[in-house]
């Protein structure tokens, strides 16, 4: 286990049983008539996203974007700013689904989901890795979730703390001398 890392919250096995789980679920609902596009919210949800993909069996297309909520500390700043936007002449035939890493305030995926439908696509739904909705400000329910955790600040399978920890295999939680502040 890496040093700063005080406990193992979810681990690889878990991840790879979770990851299963909500690829059979996507694989049921986009069975037909679907253009299904994973869009994959950097930079956290990247590992989620790259083994998901994997376990989902029907036809899919794959998008970035990326945005901005956080600064590098631990807690929100509130404000949405779209960092790359998801240009494509075809949205109007495409089914999103937002890959997500983590739920915390809800903001992110509120204001993505509505951004996405307003500009075009056919539908737009969500998928979250983890979800902490003891923190909600916003209310969000996203469509499929993978684990609710508690109220931690957890790092590694792509979520970072100031942009550290990321290419962890498992998710933990920060000794709490790591926080600086
Ligand atoms: P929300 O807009 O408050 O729901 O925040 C979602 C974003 O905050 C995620 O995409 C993460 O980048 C970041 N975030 C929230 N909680 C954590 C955490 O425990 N560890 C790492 N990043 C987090
Ligand atoms: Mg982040």
């Amino acid at each position: 286990m890496h040093k700063d890392i005080g406990k193992i919250l979810i681990t690889e096995k878990e991840l790879d049983e979770v990851t299963a789980r909500i690829a059979a679920e996507i694989d049921r609902d986009y069975a037909d008539g679907k253009k299904l596009v994973l869009v994959c919210i950097l930079k956290g949800s990247l590992m989620f996203m790259s083994d998901l993909m994997k376990k989902i069996t029907v036809p899919l297309e794959i998008d970035c974007m990326r945005v901005s909520s956080y600064g590098c500390g631990t807690t929100s700043s509130g404000a949405i700013n779209i960092i790359l936007d998801l240009i494509r002449p075809d949205l109007a035939e495409c089914d999103l689904l937002i890959i997500e890493d983590i739920i915390d305030s809800g903001s992110t995926l509120s204001y993505l989901t509505r951004y996405l439908v307003n500009k075009g696509a056919r539908s737009v739904r969500t998928c979250t890795l983890l979800d902490k909705p003891s923190r909600r400000k916003v209310q969000f329910v996203p469509d499929y979730v993978g684990i609710e955790i508690p109220d931690e600040f957890v790092v590694g399978y792509g979520l970072d703390y100031a942009e550290n920890y990321r290419a962890l295999p498992y998710v933990g939680v920060l000794k709490p001398e790591i926080y600086s502040e």
